[in-house]
């Protein structure tokens, strides 16, 4: 039996509680745009569709850094009050024809589909609508291979809020790409997990406790530092960045 991507998640309320633009405060944010920054290069007027893009916050920070003519899509209505050029559609069948965008881009989506034909589909789709020899994907998912942050997904996001995730490992996601006619840019392992972790246990205990939690957050921050850099085993996400092919030739 087929399965569908049907979860209990309010995505309605949570596409209004994101702010306009990314904090970047976390580690995994700061690399993500420092990657980002790298290897995409700035071209004149770059067309830019974000696929699965909620309010578009990650859409105002590429249309800020980049400029051009945002585009986003999503299968949730809730997104045409903030995203100017917002189309409401499903991801594996977009409404834009062949080779039409510079730079597509999805962060936090594949991982909702749950079956490897379904989200072979969905890199194709992203492929389709790229243009061929100088156009750029980028897609970033949580790290679901064996990893700190598969248990934290699993406990806080599946089970206490309702919201499902596939484990979608790094090996799945590049051969996609290779299926899909796109060229690996770069590849990274993204923010070590621990003071994403710290920051929320703290948060919670700032509630009860504002005197300890916040000496221990001093204490923290400090050693925080002094930070790991993230591996396999203990990144928070997975990006992938790459250019689409000119022609089979070059895949
Ligand atoms: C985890 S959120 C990520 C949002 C945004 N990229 C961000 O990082 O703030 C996933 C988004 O994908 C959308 N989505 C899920 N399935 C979709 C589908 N089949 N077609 C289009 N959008 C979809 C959801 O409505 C949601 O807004």
């Amino acid at each position: 039996m087929r399965k569908e991507n049907t979860d209990t998640f309010d995505w309605t309320s949570h596409i209004a509680e994101l702010g306009d633009r990314p904090a970047l405060t976390d580690p995994w944010e700061q690399e993500l745009v420092a990657a980002i920054i790298r290897h995409v290069p700035k071209t004149e007027n770059p067309r830019i569709l974000e696929i699965g893009c909620s309010n578009g916050r990650w859409l105002n920070w590429f249309k800020d850094e980049y400029g051009g003519e945002a585009h986003g899509v999503d299968n949730n209505p809730a997104g045409s009050a903030f995203v100017p050029n917002f189309h409401l559609s499903d991801a594996r069948q977009l409404p834009f024809s062949d080779g039409w965008f510079d730079i597509v881009f999805s962060f936090g989506l594949v991982e909702h589909f749950p079956t490897r034909t379904e989200r072979l589909r969905l890199v194709r789709e992203h492929a389709r609508v790229t243009k061929p020899g100088t156009g750029i994907v980028i897609i970033l998912i949580p790290n679901l291979d064996i990893s700190l942050d598969r248990y934290y997904i699993k406990l806080y996001y599946d089970w206490r809020r309702g919201y499902k995730h596939y484990v979608v490992t790094a090996r799945e996601l590049k051969r996609a790409f290779r299926e899909s006619g796109l060229i690996d840019v770069a590849f990274q392992w993204n923010g070590w997990i621990v003071p994403s972790l710290a920051r929320i246990l703290l948060g919670h205990l700032k509630k009860y406790l504002p005197r300890p939690a916040v000496a221990i957050e001093t204490l923290c921050e400090r050693r925080l530092k002094r930070r790991l850099p993230p591996t396999r085993w203990t990144a928070q996400n997975i990006l992938l960045i790459s250019r689409k092919s000119a022609g089979g030739d070059e895949m």
